[in-house]
């Protein structure tokens, strides 16, 4: 169903027939629905959000908190919200909103297609004036593409004439069976920043990962991810409950960040739902802490990460 004006002014602008629509969605904000034979994906536009992800042969990828709410000012809890251009904390001021300026804020929609087995949705977001020590003519693109994975392509380019230290990630919520069931595969041997460790004062030291990452207790972890020789990093989400396995992969990407609330921060977070913290593992495609890039004037920057679900 179509129904605000805006979801309509979409809709006839750029609309797909029986590939790519949008309608407002109970959430409470217009969403574009990409459909082809390898499944569905629903994206919000507020924040170019990644919201829902179904493979044809898999259930739902993506975890989204029961109580979530659109246009409430913050970031809805779940999917793929958008960390740009900080992630974490703000550098220099503790009055910015953590993970960026984009997650809660509408992007434009400015082009979609469909080519073959592909199906594409591209967004925009760009600063007109400066913010947070971010120049006017810094900009971000996000290109949302179902094909026999789902894509994400996050282009920042620097149009401004001074330098931009750039940090950000694309922060996926994957549903999981019972957290305390799975392990995520791919940090063994690496070191991770630990971001529960009391502040040091120094540069605090990476700790080392022996085996798989599991999870019986909160876990907020940025690690060092291993890069093969095609540019690439993986991990893998083994999920006995779900008899699954959900890879993760990053390119233009050196850190990747684990996360799991557990029980005394969900309580504080509020927006999770009963027990929601076991519902989810955060595998977030970063550059983040240790992996920060610095754009030069006329730079730019690609951050993407491909999620696969395989049974079994
Ligand atoms: C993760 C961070 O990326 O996001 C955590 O590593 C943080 O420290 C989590 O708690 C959720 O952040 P927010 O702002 O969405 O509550």
């Amino acid at each position: 169903m179509i129904g605000s004006t805006t979801t309509r002014a979409l809709q006839d602008e750029f609309g797909i027939s029986g590939t790519l629509a949008f309608r407002d969605h109970a959430f409470g904000g217009p969403v574009a629905e990409l459909t082809s034979v390898h499944g569905t994906v629903m994206v919000a536009v507020q924040g170019a959000q990644v919201l829902s992800y179904v493979p044809s042969d898999n259930g739902e990828v993506l975890w989204v908190s029961p109580v979530a709410r659109l246009g409430t000012g913050k970031a809805l809890r779940g999917g793929i919200p958008v960390c740009w251009p900080w992630f974490g904390p703000h550098p220099g001021d503790t009055s910015q909103p953590a993970h960026g300026l984009v997650r809660a804020s509408p992007w434009r929609v400015v082009e979609t297609a469909a080519h073959e087995d592909l199906v594409r949705v591209r967004f925009a977001w760009a600063l007109q004036e400066p913010v947070a020590g971010c120049p006017a003519g810094l900009s971000a693109q996000l290109d949302v593409t179902l094909g026999a994975d789902l894509q994400l392509d996050l282009m920042t380019v620097n149009a401004s004439s001074e330098a931009v230290e750039l940090t950000q990630a694309l922060h996926t919520y994957l549903r999981v069976g019972d957290v305390g069931g799975i392990s995520v595969n791919g940090f063994e041997g690496q070191s991770y920043l630990d971001q529960l460790a009391p502040p040091t004062g120094t540069h605090p030291a990476l700790e080392p990962q022996a085996g798989p990452t599991v999870f019986d207790r909160e876990v907020d972890r940025i690690y060092a991810t291993r890069i093969d020789a095609a540019g690439r990093s993986v991990a893998t989400l083994i999920d006995p409950a779900l008899a699954r396995r959900i890879a993760v992969s990053g390119e233009g990407s050196g850190s990747t960040v684990v996360w799991n609330p557990w029980i005394a921060k969900a309580a504080r977070l509020g927006d999770l739902g009963p027990d929601g913290y076991r519902q989810f593992v955060c595998i977030e495609t970063a550059n983040a802490a240790f992996d920060a890039r610095t754009l030069p004037a006329g730079g730019s920057h690609r951050l993407t990460a491909i999620i696969h679900a395989v049974n079994g």
